[in-house]
């Protein structure tokens, strides 16, 4: 079983999966997938914990049991809806609830003249206890995957490219796999890859600023613009995009990764919220005051223009690109796939689920395959991913 719960803290995603053959050819069968809504309040608490405001070591201790239960239930629920006894389970892989995510500040040229402590490196952490998951649902739980990368020096994300590559490499077909969740990110697989030609890297937001934005302007009524379809009504505040599109995070190549530090509340606030000088401004030139739509059409825009901007700044340049294939919850919104094939017509656009990995479960997926890995003392990093000094076995083990 993989459970996971995204960056954009929507539910807790389970997946059961059987997988056959040696490692580095695994076969994957889905044979349940669910996601598990957090409850309202708990949603609230998990992202005011994500949002980067000082909150008590007793809240994070707190939610980090209380998580642990709901990934147990995520877990039970997934098994049960496939009439499978849990103790038949061979190992859950948790990826958790990540609470805060920062890769390391010094990049990796640098760090290997430095010691550990000279160079701040990243630091990464998941909640949801997985000795409360192992204990309810008597199965052995890898859990904390991300650490070991982010020891080694790696930016301890992307993980999920080592699915991508073991999945969707190809001997002619140069492959790009997207996945826009909360924060949106890219697999390069070049056609005939080995595993360190592989290339993957957070370009930035995916539905994170849209459903910021959702959730600000109806109180908190709706969690995201389904279809797209609010946004499409708007239009786009071209100075605004186009002063976005030059953030550092932007115009630094990879490997990077991001998260709710940057791309939350904090950053909705700053450029689309609270704007008192150029509201003044407005005033003064006697222009309307931007409309909600107007702003979540802006979000959109600034969301595909930064894919499609890193596809074409870092990985179009290194090699033949053939087909696109994409996952995560932003695949259900028409606005960012239309203007996505806009951007790249020369690519062809697939969704992982005519591979065989569902949209929604691929990250699910991911961490009961790693989980896999784990066990039989494989790694499961890409360093020419992550940026670690080596290829590391992640996460730490509960046994039942
Ligand atoms: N019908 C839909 N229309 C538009 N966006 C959707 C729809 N369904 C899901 N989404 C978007 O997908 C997000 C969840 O995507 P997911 O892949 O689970 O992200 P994460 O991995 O960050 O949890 C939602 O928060 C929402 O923004
Ligand atoms: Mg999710």
């Amino acid at each position: 079983v993989g459970l996971i719960s995204g960056t954009s803290a929507d539910g807790i995603d389970a997946a059961l999966v059987r997988l056959t053959g040696p490692p580095d050819q695994v076969r994957i069968r889905l044979l349940e997938f669910t996601t598990i809504a957090y409850p309202p309040a708990i949603r609230r608490r998990v992202l005011r914990l994500a949002g980067g405001e000082p909150i008590p070591v007793g809240e994070v201790s707190n939610l980090n049991f209380l998580l642990g239960d709901l990934f147990a239930e995520a877990a039970l629920e997934v098994c049960r809806r496939s009439r499978l006894a849990p103790r038949r389970v061979a190992v859950i892989g948790s990826h958790g609830q990540t609470v805060f995510h920062r890769g390391p500040t010094v990049p990796r040229a640098a760090q290997e003249k430095m010691s550990p402590r000279e160079c701040s490196t990243g630091s990464t952490l998941q909640i949801a206890e997985p000795a409360v998951i192992a204990e309810r649902c008597g199965v052995r739980v890898i859990a904390d995957f991300r650490a070991a990368d982010v020891a080694a020096g790696g930016e301890g994300a992307p993980l999920v490219p080592l699915l991508d590559y073991l999945l969707l490499r190809d001997e002619e077909l140069g492959t790009v796999a997207l996945n826009i969740g909360g924060i949106a990110n890219v697999t390069v697989i070049p056609a005939k890859a080995g595993p360190d030609e592989v290339l993957g890297f957070d370009t930035g937001p995916g539905n994170m600023l849209l459903d910021g934005l959702v959730r600000h302007a109806t109180g908190g009524k709706r969690r995201f613009d389904a279809g797209g379809r609010l946004a499409e009504q708007g239009k786009v505040i071209q100075p605004l995009l186009a002063k976005l599109l030059r953030l550092d995070f932007f115009r630094r190549p990879p490997p990077k990764s991001t998260g709710r530090e940057q791309f939350g509340d904090k950053f909705l606030a700053t450029h689309f919220l609270e704007q008192p000088a150029s509201s003044l401004e407005r005033q003064r030139l006697n222009l309307p005051e931007p409309q909600f739509k107007d702003l979540l059409r802006t979000v959109a825009e600034l969301t595909v223009r930064s894919i499609a901007g890193a596809l074409r700044d870092y990985v179009f340049p290194r090699g033949q690109i053939d087909r696109l294939i994409v996952s995560g919850g932003g695949t259900r919104n028409q606005l960012l796939m239309r203007r996505l094939r806009e951007l790249m017509p020369e690519v062809t656009f697939h969704l992982s689920d005519d591979y065989g990995l569902p949209a929604d479960a691929k990250e699910a997926i991911a961490f009961a395959v790693l989980a896999d890995r784990s066990l039989h003392g494989l790694p499961g990093n890409l360093p020419s991913v992550t940026g670690a000094r080596r290829a590391v076995v992640l996460g730490k083990l509960v046994s039942s």
